[in-house]
């Protein structure tokens, strides 16, 4: 750590959608924050709660026992609130009252979206950690939950394969991913499915006809196919209707896994993960960076200013999608 700066009273909170590991990532800011002398404050229920002023001191003890943790302690909302004037010019009035002049923002794209408008408007450095189950952030090679929820949709689907080999049926698993593909992509190739349907890159009906046809020829009607929920051309339920018009032998089947996905005890990278990236952000903050997300990029700590985050895009790898195709052949 080089230069010195002035912050003396963070305030951590959990934003948007919760993610496995996000505790893991509080204890990492409580702790640090410790270390460096500094008073740590929990805000509850992200943004809203900033806004009502639901704002705690948080020491070390207050985070034992979280790492293994789903969900957050600190809870978590999507605020409408914020997204006026009157609500941030509340919520500045609060962490004033507290004398908060640091913020680690944890969540996804909206939580940056706020906070890029929030330090715009009052001079307060935040530094956000990404943690959202999407990994749809540029600027991180992962994101905070990702793992987890990946390892839960293969188990999922795992299940899944064992009763479609029994009936010999062709399933659609719908996973999470509102606009983003990397959960279905990722979950589709550890789970040795058939085609993966995601939002950035289109998979054509025919393309998956055309493939039902030779499966009907070799007799193989057993199959996994995995859908995106922000799929542009229709979530599982769909693309099975459109199966059932076109196909007699087939009665496809459909899970959506959904928010399964979102609960349970983090992975061991996701928790190597968010303790990295809580410690960098408190360190961070200290050495005076502000209104950035901070990430890992080819294992190496990168800060990436908010309006990169949130605007600019994740480079999806086409050439897994292909791999994925030509190893279910
Ligand atoms: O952003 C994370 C995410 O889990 C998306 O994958 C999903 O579309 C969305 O949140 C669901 O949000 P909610 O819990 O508000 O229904």
């Amino acid at each position: 750590m080089s230069k010195e700066i002035n912050v003396k009273r963070i305030g951590v909170f959990t934003s948007g959608g919760d993610a496995p590991g996000m505790n893991a990532a509080i204890r990492a800011v409580v702790r640090t924050g410790s270390f460096h002398d500094l008073h740590i404050y929990g805000i509850e229920c992200g943004y809203e709660g900033m806004i009502n002023g639901q704002i705690r001191r948080l020491d070390t003890k207050d985070v034992s026992n979280i790492i293994h943790r789903g969900g957050t302690i600190l809870r978590t909302a999507r605020s409408k609130e914020f997204h006026t004037k009157e609500g941030r010019s509340s919520a500045y009035e609060h962490l004033q009252a507290h004398d908060i002049d640091g913020l680690v923002a944890i969540g996804g794209n909206g939580t940056f979206t706020g906070a890029n408008i929030f330090s715009k408007e009052y001079d307060i450095p935040i530094i956000g950690v990404p943690g959202t189950i999407d990994n749809d952030l540029f600027g991180t090679d992962y994101t905070i939950g990702f793992d987890t929820a990946v390892n839960t949709a293969i188990e999922a689907v795992d299940r899944i394969r064992d009763t479609a080999d029994s009936h010999s049926r062709l399933f659609f698993v719908e996973v999470m991913g509102r606009d983003a593909g990397y959960i279905a992509l990722t979950a589709g190739i550890g789970s040795g499915s058939g085609k993966i349907f995601i939002p950035e890159i289109h998979t054509s009906m025919d393309s998956l006809f055309s493939s039902l046809k030779k499966a009907i020829k070799r007799k193989k009607l057993f199959s996994l196919m995995i859908v995106a929920e922000g799929n542009k051309s229709g979530g599982a339920q769909q693309l099975a209707d459109q199966v059932n018009a076109e196909f007699e032998d087939y009665e496809p089947r459909v899970t959506i896994i959904g928010h399964l996905q979102r609960g349970g005890s983090p992975t061991a990278m996701d928790r190597v993960l968010a303790s990295r990236l809580g410690f960098q952000a408190v360190e961070g903050l200290l050495v005076g960076k502000k209104n950035a997300m901070v990430g890992i990029v080819n294992n190496k700590v990168k800060f990436t200013p908010f309006k990169d985050a949130i605007t600019k895009e994740k480079a999806m790898d086409k050439d897994l999608l292909r791999m994925a195709e030509i190893l279910a052949l």
